[in-house]
């Protein structure tokens, strides 16, 4: 039984060091923060992970590359692009765990002696296909045939390379004998992963039937070594699967700090992954759970790629955009805000500088952005700044007042599923119905008779009290733009920290006070010149 304050926790992939991030990276960190930012405003303790997978042949070939080691290799990218890229989005993760420390390379070692001890291994001739670009063993019928220049050869189809033939002893990890628990597990917990497309290829997979696979490589140098076989290191992903228990306190005495944390933190709520890594994430990672005794994760979720030309963008193809090519012109928070409106999360999507523009000019520097303009200016220049109270409050605040509600309890229902589009759709139509209110009401109008300072203050309240709502349900995603709106209310002061608002109570109507001080401060999505 989890601890009953059990933290929610939320874990990206740890991605490969072989080169620097991309936008592919970011997107699955930036929808992570989201769900970790959405759940933390309900109220919730939230432990969100990140990291980066620094072993196997791949990092390794990267590093001999360059010429370096592959320790300098990894210390070097990851000092000078993985931790800044989440700095870059405006990550709020609790922790980044890297397979080459301390903590994890004992864990590992830790967690396949357990196995070993359970009787689940046993050394076995390994013969057959590698891709490096997976760091996967793939079986003939997993491979395509080439194109290009490798018209001949049989190739992966996620990376469009040949693959290599291994021929090595290895220790094997005996997969077979978890098929029948982890469909009896998927068939009774369908929510565990998702969207549903994910979850049938993963039966359709269990239900072909699994074969014991390699649980270490005996020709690779760079990885943790098998405790009572130092001359082979442990898969490549058999040690960065186990990143999401060890960063957490797999194995500490349960009375320490970090035992305490294991026993506040585990098992992951939900592991978001792209489809890429969803077998290793639904099929082998609970498999290894369940041989050793340990509870499964509640959701593994498999969002889509972003494309470049229709194919996957990748490191290995060199097809990727950094995040900073986009977020140096737009913000961070107009892309997180693009590609999790932009893209259904589950679904493929492409990139492109026109629909980002047009979005963030509509949506956010017209939309949003300019009616947080328009209302704290006029409380400046009709108000003195000061918070007008609503005087009689008509039908048509009162559509305001439901539609905040409806917005509210509609985004959350989203959010909780991940539908992080849906969400944030929720909230845009509030803020059109608000755009509407405004120039219907004209307050510009009102204030050129003072007969109609009632009518005036009603109207401005309204529009302060619905961006105040706003502010709130749009945090999650973009933390920058909203706490400048929350500063600008003057909402600080009367209701304290923009974050430690709850979305239960968020659309529970006249909460900033008359009389608060409303400022009109920067633009919150400045326009933006030419970008193509
Ligand atoms: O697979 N579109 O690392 P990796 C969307 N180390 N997301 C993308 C993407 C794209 N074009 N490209 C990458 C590994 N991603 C392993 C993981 S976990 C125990 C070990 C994101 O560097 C997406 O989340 O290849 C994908 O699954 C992950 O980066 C793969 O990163
Ligand atoms: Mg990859």
């Amino acid at each position: 039984m989890p601890a009953a304050d059990k933290a929610f926790y939320v874990t990206t992939p740890i991605y490969y060091v072989n080169d620097a991030p991309h936008i592919g990276h970011a997107y699955t960190s930036t929808a992570g923060d989201v769900l970790t930012r959405w759940h933390r405003q309900r109220g919730e303790h939230v432990w969100y992970l990140t990291g980066v997978d620094e072993h196997g042949t791949k990092v390794e070939r990267a590093a001999a590359a360059g010429g370096v080691s592959p320790q300098e290799w990894v210390d070097t990218l990851v000092a000078r692009d993985w931790l800044p890229v989440l700095h870059t989005i405006d990550a709020a993760n609790d922790d980044f765990i890297r397979t080459t420390s301390e903590r994890h390379v004992l864990g590992v070692q830790r967690f396949w002696e357990v196995l070993r001890e359970n009787g689940y291994l046993f050394p076995a001739p390994y013969q057959g296909f590698y891709c490096v670009g997976c760091e996967e063993f793939k079986l003939a019928g997993d491979l395509v045939d080439g194109d290009g220049e490798f018209v001949g050869h049989k190739v992966c189809p996620i990376h469009g390379r040949p693959v290599e033939e291994l021929e090595e002893e290895n220790w094997f990890f005996r997969l077979t004998a978890f098929t029948d628990a982890l469909i009896a597990h998927y068939e009774a917990n369908p929510q565990a992963i998702r969207p549903a497309s994910a979850y049938n290829e993963v039966m359709s997979f269990l239900r072909q039937g699994l074969v014991d696979i390699s649980m270490s490589r005996s020709s690779v140098g760079w990885g943790i070594a098998l405790p009572w076989d130092p001359n082979q290191v442990v898969y490549v992903w058999f040690d960065a699967l186990l990143n999401y228990a060890t960063a957490v306190g797999y194995g500490e005495p349960a009375d320490s700090e970090l035992g305490q944390r294991f026993a506040h933190t585990w098992p992951a709520d939900v592991h978001l992954v792209g489809k890429d890594i969803l077998r290793f994430h639904a099929v082998y990672w609970p498999a290894m759970l369940l041989a050793a005794g340990l509870p499964l994760p509640g959701t593994v979720f498999a969002h889509g790629w972003l494309l470049v030309g229709g194919e996957k963008m990748s490191k290995t193809k060199l097809t990727g955009i950094a995040p900073s090519q986009i977020i140096d012109t737009f913000g961070s928070d107009a892309f997180r805000y693009y590609f999790l409106r932009a893209i259904a999360f589950g679904n493929d999507g492409s990139f492109s500088w026109e629909d980002m523009s047009a979005r963030y000019t509509a949506e956010l520097a017209n939309g949003l952005g300019n009616l947080a303009a328009r209302a704290t200016a006029m409380v400046g220049k009709y108000c003195q700044g000061a918070l007008p109270a609503a005087v009689q409050i008509g039908p048509a605040e009162q559509v305001l007042i439901d539609a905040a509600a409806r917005a509210a309890t509609g985004a959350d229902a989203c959010m909780l599923e991940l539908d992080f589009a849906g969400g944030i759709a929720e909230v845009r139509a509030f803020v059109e119905l608000v755009n509407g209110y405004i120039t219907e009401q004209a307050p510009w109008v009102l204030a050129k008779d003072p007969a109609n300072d009632g009518r005036l203050h009603t109207v401005l309240n309204t529009v302060c009290e619905s961006l105040r709502i706003m502010a709130v349900l749009y945090n999650p995603v973009m933390p920058k733009a909203m706490s400048s709106l929350w500063e600008q209310l003057g909402a600080q002061q009367a209701l304290g920290h923009l974050a430690d608002q709850r979305i239960a109570t968020v659309a529970t109507w006249g909460q900033l006070p008359a009389g608060t001080q409303v400022t009109k401060g920067e633009p919150l999505f400045p326009r933006i010149e030419d970008v193509t």
